[in-house]
């Protein structure tokens, strides 16, 4: 053979592995309304830098006349690119090519690009879209299963794993994606479950249909797997870049900085007036999120899920910050066993990769019921005061209204080594709010009362001028200052600057025994 026509026979070979599962099935992928595997990633990498690996890598399977079975690509495409300039590591499963199932060399191709990623710092994209294990392989796809688990767990709090599910991701496949720090799915046409609706009517008789138990709307939602959901994937791909503008390559460097357009010192009269005088009335925090952050933008992280408290990210003077806040628009802001699952993972995510956590409180307690003690408040409120203890990125926390009890501590409080806390005049730090604390101790003396009802007012009234207001925190250095609300975004950009340089070492061990 001539050079030449060696190399027309690489070109045709590349060709045709790039045909993926062929003209019929990729027409059927498209009428599904998914993308192809080369589609997705040449949407999420800048244009032109994906660089292919192990286009040539076949199977080894003969079950079941697996040897006739040819299978382009081994049903997933991998490599690396980059994302506004920097590298980043991807594999996309290609459900046209036996239906994206995972296999013992599949599999190895995941696990040598998670390899890379790890070794080089770079963050690692996952695109799923799979029938799950190669039923003929057999053990050989369980054991590549595992290898790409253990994989994900050493990869983890060293660089972004990034997971989106574009197509089926059932039984043990889902765990890889659960194994990583944010889950992307692309509503209807995604769908994760470990035991389909069929085993489950078998099993359980129960009837649910494939969307209903697994659906992208149901892990945003209801179960808190998932943290993102997007309609098209077009605008989940744009969502996952942007995401990644938060986020460092790995956990030795910082967030990129990007030049901010807004001023540094803009004060906004709405956050003056955002309390309103009624503390039992509710504001939506996350306009308060909103003004304070650089161009008004605020990225908001599981905004289906537990809605009673915010996550997200913004940015400050350029530079990314995770914000932790209570909403009092839902559950008046109380934290219960999803509030805490879903800030716990946040904090922890932001401590990973150095990002710097403002906690913003308003906070009337737990949430009260026998389904929050039954279901184990106890130790998933645990993980909140876990989670900030252990945190040592910059943490600066703002007490915008309630901050009462148990709950007061586990938002960021000084106790739990926040960096700087702040308050706003409106704040009210204490054991409880004023009505409930007014029922227990000035109870004889509302009983006594000629009037009790007015009694009551009054002593709650007292309580509230001596007790819950910021000032009793402030006298013992609790609080660091109350500041004009107006003041705050100025304060916090000062505050986050200061706060750079900051190191703070722990004693040595292996690792925590964090409440699970
Ligand atoms: C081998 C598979 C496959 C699989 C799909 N295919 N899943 N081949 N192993 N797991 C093949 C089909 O035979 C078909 O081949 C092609 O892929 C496309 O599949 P269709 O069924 O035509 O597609 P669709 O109708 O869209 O249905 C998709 C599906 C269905 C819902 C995913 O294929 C399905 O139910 N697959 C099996 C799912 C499953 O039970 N997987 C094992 C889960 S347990 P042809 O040649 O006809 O085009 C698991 C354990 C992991 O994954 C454990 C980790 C610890």
């Amino acid at each position: 053979m001539s050079t030449k026509s060696k190399i027309e026979q690489l070109r045709l070979k590349k060709e045709e592995v790039k045909k993926g599962g062929g003209k019929k099935r990729i027409e059927k992928q498209h009428a599904k309304g998914k993308k192809t595997a080369r589609e997705r990633i040449e949407l999420l990498l800048d244009e032109g830098s994906f660089i292919e690996l192990d286009t040539f890598v076949e199977h080894r399977c003969t079950n079941f006349g697996m040897e006739k079975v040819k299978a382009p690509g081994e049903g997933v495409v991998t490599g690396y690119g980059t994302i506004d300039g920097r590298l980043v590591y991807v594999f996309a499963q290609d459900f046209t090519v036996i239906g994206g199932s995972l296999g013992e060399m599949h599999a190895a191709k995941i696990a040598k690009i998670q390899e890379m990623a790890m070794k080089m710092g770079a963050p690692l994209i996952g695109i799923n879209d799979s029938g799950g294990a190669r039923i003929q392989e057999g053990v050989d796809a369980l054991a590549g299963y595992g290898d790409i688990f253990y994989n994900n767990t050493i990869a983890s709090g060293v660089i972004p794993q990034i997971s989106v599910i574009m197509g089926p991701c059932a039984g043990g496949a889902v765990y890889s994606p659960a194994l990583t720090d944010f889950i992307f799915m692309a509503n209807n046409t995604s769908k994760m479950f470990i035991t389909g609706p069929q085993v489950i009517k078998t099993v359980t008789g129960e009837e649910v249909s494939a969307e209903e138990l697994g659906g992208a709307m149901t892990h945003n939602k209801v179960s808190g797997v998932a943290h993102f959901v997007y309609d098209s994937e077009e605008e989940t791909i744009a969502n996952i870049r942007k995401l990644l503008s938060f986020l460092p390559s790995n956990n030795l460097e910082e967030p990129p900085v990007f030049e901010p357009n807004d001023d540094i010192n803009r004060l906004d009269e709405r956050l003056n007036k955002i309390i309103p005088d009624d503390a039992n009335k509710p504001y939506d925090v996350k306009e308060v999120i909103t003004i304070l952050a650089d161009d008004n933008d605020f990225f908001e992280v599981q905004p289906y899920f537990a809605p009673n408290i915010v996550t997200g990210f913004i940015r400050l003077n350029g530079r990314a910050v995770g914000v932790i806040a209570n909403q009092p628009k839902v559950l008046a802001g109380c934290l219960n066993i999803d509030a805490s699952d879903k800030a716990s993972r946040f904090i922890r995510t932001c401590d990973s990769f150095n990002i710097p956590i403002l906690t913003l409180v308003d906070v009337p307690g737990f949430l009260p019921g026998t389904d929050q003690e039954y279901g184990g408040i106890i130790r998933h409120g645990a993980k909140m005061l876990y989670a900030y203890s252990e945190a040592t990125v910059p943490k600066v926390t703002v007490i915008l209204r309630k901050a009462y009890g148990g709950a007061f501590l586990a938002m960021c409080s000084r106790q739990l080594k926040a960096d700087l806390v702040l308050a706003w005049p409106t704040a009210e730090v204490a054991v409880m709010g004023p009505e409930g604390a007014a029922n227990i101790i000035f109870r004889k003396d509302i009983e006594k009362s000629e009037d009790p009802l007015s009694t009551r007012q009054e002593k709650i009234q007292e309580y509230r001028n001596t007790i819950a207001n910021p000032y009793v925190a402030a006298a013992r250095g609790f609080v660091d200052d109350v500041i004009e609300p107006i003041a705050t975004r100025p304060r916090l950009i000062s505050a986050f600057d200061m706060l750079m340089s900051k190191r703070e070492n722990r004693p040595a061990k292996k690792h925590g025994n964090m409440p699970l």
